[in-house]
């Protein structure tokens, strides 16, 4: 369950790397909605503007996050919510980046670090998949940091659905029968909220919504509510047209689709379950 906060700290000044994403955007909404100071760090202080516009403090850094020194000063916590853009090579430059992070967060005195992991990283054959073994290296940078933590694992986000619609058609790649405990981002920044108000204690937790519903069902589902076409296409025919110039973020898709098609959305090596209010047909029903 949702920890009801013990208000440890009443306001704060954190610093989120990945605040310009899909998953990052609402959890600084969240910290500026209860009165908190919010540093984003972005590789882009355009993006960071056209997305906050003066409500937050730009930390900018150079893509390769080679040049952080100093750029922590101030701030009491850090939230990591990077993601690659693609290539395998894009996955392990962000883990690269949180590692430096990490360590700049030692040297600034930020008391506690939290970070957006994925539902299955702990698995067995989490390493199959470079996107899952890059963040299990940057889990390792931050266990091995010394710095209070707490790592978040949750399971697939309910945003992402309108991602896979182009022109009213949403295409459905492979075929996934695991059930994912569907969640919400807004849910998600509520839990990174409630982690940082809490004392700071170390701990990995899978976090999951309330309805376990199979990828391939929840796309059909949301392609009906939403009365869209559907194509379907092979993880391995993703992949070739990924190779004949569909690019990186495709073939990353495919190989996500793949993955998900074997490895099933269970908590693995967590210390514990956070379970979110916000399950996959309540959120369906709001879709228009
Ligand atoms: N979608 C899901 O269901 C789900 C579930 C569990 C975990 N996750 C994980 O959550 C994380 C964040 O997801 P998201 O959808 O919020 O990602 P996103 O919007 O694609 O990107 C998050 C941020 O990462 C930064 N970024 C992107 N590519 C980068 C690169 N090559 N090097 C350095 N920084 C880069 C960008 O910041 P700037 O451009 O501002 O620098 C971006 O705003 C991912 O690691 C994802 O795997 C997702």
């Amino acid at each position: 369950m949702m920890a009801a906060p013990t208000l440890w700290r009443l306001k704060m000044k954190i610093a989120v790397a990945g605040g310009t994403g899909m998953i990052g955007a609402p959890v600084v909404e969240t910290f500026l909605k209860y009165g908190h100071q919010v540093g984003v760090i972005s590789r882009s202080a355009e993006m960071v503007e056209a997305r906050f516009g003066k409500r937050v403090q730009p930390i900018i850094v150079d893509p390769d996050y080679n040049h952080v020194q100093g750029l922590l000063e101030g701030f009491e916590s850090l939230h990591i919510s990077l993601a690659g853009s693609g290539s395998p090579r894009s996955y392990y430059k962000q883990a690269d980046a949180t590692k430096k992070l990490v360590a700049e967060a030692g040297d600034s005195g930020i008391g506690y670090i939290t970070y957006l992991s994925g539902a299955t990283v702990g698995h067995p054959d989490s390493k199959q998949f470079y996107d899952n073994d890059a963040k299990l290296i940057a889990e390792d940078s931050i266990m091995s940091s010394g710095l209070l933590y707490r790592i978040f694992r949750p399971s697939w986000f309910l945003e992402t659905l309108p991602l896979f619609v182009r022109r009213n058609r949403l295409t459905i790649i492979g075929k996934s029968f695991h059930g994912q405990a569907w969640l919400s981002t807004g849910d998600f920044a509520n839990v990174v909220l409630d982690a940082h108000l809490q004392k700071p204690a170390s701990s990995i937790q899978w976090v999951g919504g309330p309805e376990n519903v199979p990828l391939t069902e929840a796309f059909y589902r949301y392609a009906r509510k939403l009365q869209l076409q559907t194509s379907h296409l092979s993880t391995g025919f993703a992949r070739l047209l990924a190779f004949m110039g569909g690019g990186w973020q495709l073939r990353h898709v495919a190989d996500l689709m793949a993955y998900f098609s074997q490895v099933p959305d269970q908590p693995n090596g967590s210390d514990g379950q956070i379970h979110t209010p916000t399950g996959f047909s309540e959120w369906l029903e709001r879709q228009i």
